[in-house]
């Protein structure tokens, strides 16, 4: 279990935490991977400050103008045919649920799939519907009936022991067996974060998702992405469905859309897909003013012209500087990521997931160092997270690396 000594922090600046005594901490890992802009992006504390000065909330009944805003600066960007949106979720998990609603209402049909090691949210439902068990103990109405988990796309740990490429595909293959055998007979979609976050940065090869795409197709599935943790630049592409060719019926979005960790979602779809009634899904906060204008801001700053392509070149600075620590250190197994998203998977003598060691690096980079670090707790619980925000400087990567390899020497 990992033990993080508790600091009291008061200041939160760039990428950095500043506790009661004034030492500074490097957040490795941008809070939970939602604080996109870091701790006090001007851009956004301005907006934001402005919004609370005029109005901070009001009815969902009369906001429509801002989501507007906000939903044209997304659609912008989204891939081809989504061209509509849904904002009245403020959090990743409900998002998730609105994208199911959608599907289920939209195609009629009840069972949902999504891979193990996934995460999706900590509602009863995306407590389901997420493919690891353990956040579901003691919690019977988080295992619904018609919730179908599947082999993931995890090329390094096959499920069935094949390599890619001669693998054919067999994890998309199975997905028809599982359908047929495992589910009513009829899928109303299949969901997938397009880099597994929360399982352990695990990336799909190439080609998965046309094959997902044909999958989904034939079975009269919609597919949902689940970009809650990929969305908003962190791949150095405004959506990473985009950067893998996804072609995703619905986006849900959560995290790095509040910019400074302002709650905030959004459900990007198809129009054809906009079936819910205002009444069928909406929360008390949903479609919050202060919310609406972090997001705003947020947008403002990652579609400025070549903010993208510099978080593209600091993904190639962090991923370089990263894939030499193997070479140094033998319990690195694997490097992967992409953009700002990055995992290093932490193995034995033998090559298993090695939960102690990983779980050691990340106390020790805390307690040693002053550097956050986070695991994956959704998968083995042996891959540690490297993701900074999008605003980390190319010295502040650099420092990054250099620590976690102090601690690597000592812990690895
Ligand atoms: C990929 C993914 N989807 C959904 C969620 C749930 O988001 P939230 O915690 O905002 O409900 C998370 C949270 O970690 C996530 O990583």
């Amino acid at each position: 279990m990992q033990t993080l000594v508790k600091s009291v922090f008061k200041y939160g600046k760039g990428i950095k935490l500043i506790n009661e005594a004034g030492e500074e901490y490097i957040d490795g890992v941008s809070g939970t991977f939602n604080l996109s802009l870091g701790y006090d992006h001007p851009h956004v504390v301005g907006k934001l400050q402005e919004q609370i000065g005029n109005l901070s909330h009001m009815s969902s009944t009369f906001t429509e103008p801002y989501v507007t805003e906000v939903l044209d600066q997304l659609l912008e960007y989204a891939p081809q045919g989504i061209d509509s949106g849904w904002m009245r979720d403020i959090t990743g998990s409900t998002a998730n649920e609105c994208a199911v609603k959608i599907a289920q209402k939209y195609t009629g049909a009840d069972d949902v799939v999504s891979v193990f090691m996934s995460h999706h949210g900590q509602t009863q439902f995306t407590t389901g519907l997420s493919g690891n068990a353990f956040r579901r103990k003691a919690f019977p109405n988080a295992s619904a009936a018609n919730h179908l988990h599947v082999p993931p796309p995890y090329c390094y740990r096959c499920h069935y022991k094949l390599t890619y490429p001669g693998c054919g595909f067999q994890c998309v293959e199975a997905i028809a067996d599982h359908i047929e055998y495992g589910s009513s007979g009829t899928a109303a979609c299949m969901i997938i974060e397009p880099i597994l976050g929360n399982g352990g940065n695990i990336i799909p090869p190439e080609g998965y998702f046309r094959q997902l795409r044909k999958l989904c197709d034939e079975h009269g599935m919609l597919l949902i992405s689940d970009e809650v943790q990929t969305g908003i630049g962190r791949t150095g592409y405004m959506f990473a469905s985009e950067l893998f060719g996804m072609q995703p019926d619905i986006i849900t979005l959560a995290k790095g859309l509040g910019g400074i960790g302002i709650p905030i979602a959004a459900v990007l779809m198809q129009s054809r897909l906009n079936v819910l009634e205002k009444h069928e899904h909406s929360f008390t906060s949903g479609s919050n003013l202060v919310s609406l204008a972090a997001a705003k801001a947020t947008m403002d700053v990652v579609s400025q012209p070549g903010f993208l392509d510099e978080v593209k070149l600091k993904g190639e600075i962090l991923g370089s500087l990263l894939n030499e620590l193997p070479m140094k250190y033998r319990c690195i197994g694997d490097v992967r990521g992409i953009g700002l998203m990055w995992g290093l998977e932490i193995v034995d003598e033998e090559g298993a997931p090695d939960v102690r060691r990983a779980n050691a690096i990340i106390d020790a980079a805390f307690s040693d160092q002053q550097l956050i670090l986070r695991g994956s707790r959704y998968g083995f619980g042996n891959v540690v997270k490297v993701r900074p925000a999008l605003i980390a400087t190319d010295d502040e990567l650099v420092e990054i690396v250099e620590r976690l390899s102090s601690v690597l020497a000592k812990v690895g």
